[in-house]
C-alpha cells in the first residue's frame, strides 16, 4: 500500500462529537452509522485547512469549479454525461429526497420502496403525506433480487406516483445491473411513476461490478428520474453536509430551487466536494482495495469461526448485511446480544423494514485491527450463547 494511504492507522475519534463514537459507552465497538474511521484524502484536508486559515467565513458563492467537478466525475467514473444546469445543491441526500417527494407527489399518493432498505426512505415518504408501498426484495441463495411482478402490480395502482430507489442498495449490497435497472425503469415509465434514485453509494463498488446511473440508460428514463449523489460516503465527508440532486427537467428544477433548502454548499463543504471529485481518485482506488480486503477478511473469518452468521453476497459498499437468524434470537434479543454480549454496536435489521428481521448491518469502514477485534468479540459471544442453549 502506498504510504500516504495508511488505512491501517487507528485514529482516536472519541471526543470529536462523532455520532458513531460519542453516543455509546467506550466499551462498545461502534460498527453502525455509515461513516468511516479513515481520514479524508490529503488534498481535501489541505484545501480545508488553507481556507480555514483565511479566518473569514462570510457568505459564499458557488466556486466556478464545483459543478464542473461534479460533471467530470460522473462522466469519468460512471460514463454519464450531464449538463451543468441539471445540478442542484442539497445539504444531504435525505433532505433532497424529501423535497423531490414534495414536488413529485401529492398528499395521499403512494410511494414504492424496496425493503429491507435505508430507514429514512420510510420516514420522508410519510413526512410528505404519502403512504409507503413496499416492493420487498427477494432473498434467495444468499443474494437479493427485485420482485418485478410485485413491482408492476404496485406501479399499476393509479395512486402510485413515485418510487425511491437505492442504487447501489443499502443495506443488501447489490449493485443493480443495467438490465435490472432498465426493467424497473420501464415498469415505472409505463405506469407514470417517477423515480428518485439515491445513488449515494455509487462510487463504492467492488472491482468485478459496475454501477450504472439509472438516468444514463436512456432519454426516456432520464426524463422520469431524479438522481441524488454526494461525495460524503465516498470520501468520508458526511459532517460537511454536501450533496447534489441531478434534475434534468427544468420545471422540477424551478420548483426545487424554490424550496426552503439552502441553495449553496457551506464554505468548507463546497471546497471539499470540488477537491475530492477532482483530486480524490487515487485515494478512492486505495480505499476500495482496503475495503475489499476487510470484506474478504470478514468472509473468511465467519466461514471458519462463526458459520451461524452468514454474510450476504455484496457487490459494493463498506456495509455488510449479516444473516443472524440461525442464532435463534428475536429482534430485541439480537439487539441485546450484539450490545451486551458482543459489545458491538451494529444496525439492527428490523429498522430497515420488512425482511430485515434477524439481520444486522455491520460497517467495515474501519482499520483492519478494529474489525479483527469486533469479530473476535462476536465469536466469543456466539460461543457463549451456544453453550448456554
Ligand atoms: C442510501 C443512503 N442514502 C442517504 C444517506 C444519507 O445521506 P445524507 O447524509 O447526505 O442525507 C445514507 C447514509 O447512510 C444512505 O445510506
Amino acid at each position: 500500500m502506498e504510504p500516504d494511504f495508511n488505512f491501517d492507522r487507528v485514529i482516536e475519534r472519541y471526543g470529536t462529537d462523532s455520532i458513531k463514537w460519542d453516543t455509546q459507552g467506550r466499551d462498545i465497538i461502534p460498527m453502525w452509522v455509515a461513516d468511516m474511521d479513515f481520514e479524508s484524502p490529503r488534498e481535501v484536508q489541505d484545501a480545508i485547512i488553507e481556507r480555514a486559515g483565511h479566518a473569514i467565513y462570510g457568505y459564499t458563492v458557488e466556486s466556478a469549479g464545483l459543478k464542473r467537478a461534479v460533471v467530470d466525475w460522473l462522466s469519468r467514473r460512471h460514463n454519464w454525461t450531464i449538463d451543468q444546469d441539471w445540478i442542484a445543491f442539497a445539504p444531504g441526500v435525505v433532505p433532497g429526497i424529501r423535497v423531490l417527494l414534495d414536488i413529485l407527489t401529492s398528499p395521499g399518493d403512494k410511494v414504492i420502496v424496496q425493503s429491507p432498505v435505508y430507514p429514512p426512505f420510510f420516514r420522508v415518504t410519510r413526512e410528505s403525506g404519502c403512504t409507503v408501498l413496499n416492493n420487498q426484495l427477494i432473498y434467495e441463495n444468499n443474494r437479493y433480487t427485485m420482485d418485478f411482478a410485485d413491482l408492476e402490480e404496485k406501479a399499476k395502482d393509479p395512486q402510485t406516483t413515485a418510487l425511491v430507489l437505492c442504487s447501489p442498495h443499502n443495506p443488501v449490497g447489490r449493485v443493480w445491473t443495467k438490465d435490472e435497472l432498465a426493467t424497473l425503469g420501464n415498469i415505472c415509465r409505463e405506469h407514470g411513476v417517477f423515480i428518485i434514485s439515491d445513488e449515494i453509494h455509487s462510487d463504492l463498488v467492488y472491482k468485478d461490478y459496475k454501477h450504472t446511473p439509472l438516468a444514463s440508460i436512456s432519454d426516456t428514463l432520464r426524463d422520469i428520474t431524479f438522481t441524488c449523489i454526494s461525495p460524503s460516503k465516498t470520501f468520508n465527508l458526511a459532517g460537511l453536509k454536501t450533496a447534489f440532486v441531478i434534475i434534468p427537467d427544468p420545471e422540477v428544477m424551478e420548483r426545487y430551487e424554490a424550496s426552503p433548502l439552502p441553495k449553496q454548499a457551506t464554505v468548507f463543504g463546497g471546497i471539499a466536494a470540488e477537491v475530492a471529485y477532482s483530486q480524490g481518485e487515487r485515494w478512492l482506488g486505495a480505499l476500495l482495495d482496503y475495503i475489499e480486503g476487510n470484506r474478504q477478511y470478514l468472509k473468511t473469518y465467519l466461514r471458519e469461526n462463526i458459520p451461524q452468521i452468514v454474510d450476504v453476497e455484496n457487490e459494493g459498499l463498506y456495509l455488510v448485511w449479516l444473516d443472524c437468524r440461525e442464532l435463534g434470537l428475536d429482534a430485541e434479543g439480537l439487539e441485546r446480544f450484539m450490545l451486551d454480549k458482543a459489545g458491538l454496536w451494529v444496525n439492527q435489521g428490523y429498522t430497515f423494514g420488512s425482511g430485515g428481521e434477524g439481520f444486522v448491518r455491520m460497517n467495515l469502514g474501519c482499520p483492519r485491527s478494529i474489525l479483527e477485534k469486533g469479530l473476535a468479540r462476536l465469536h466469543k459471544a456466539v460461543n457463549d450463547l451456544r453453550r448456554a442453549m
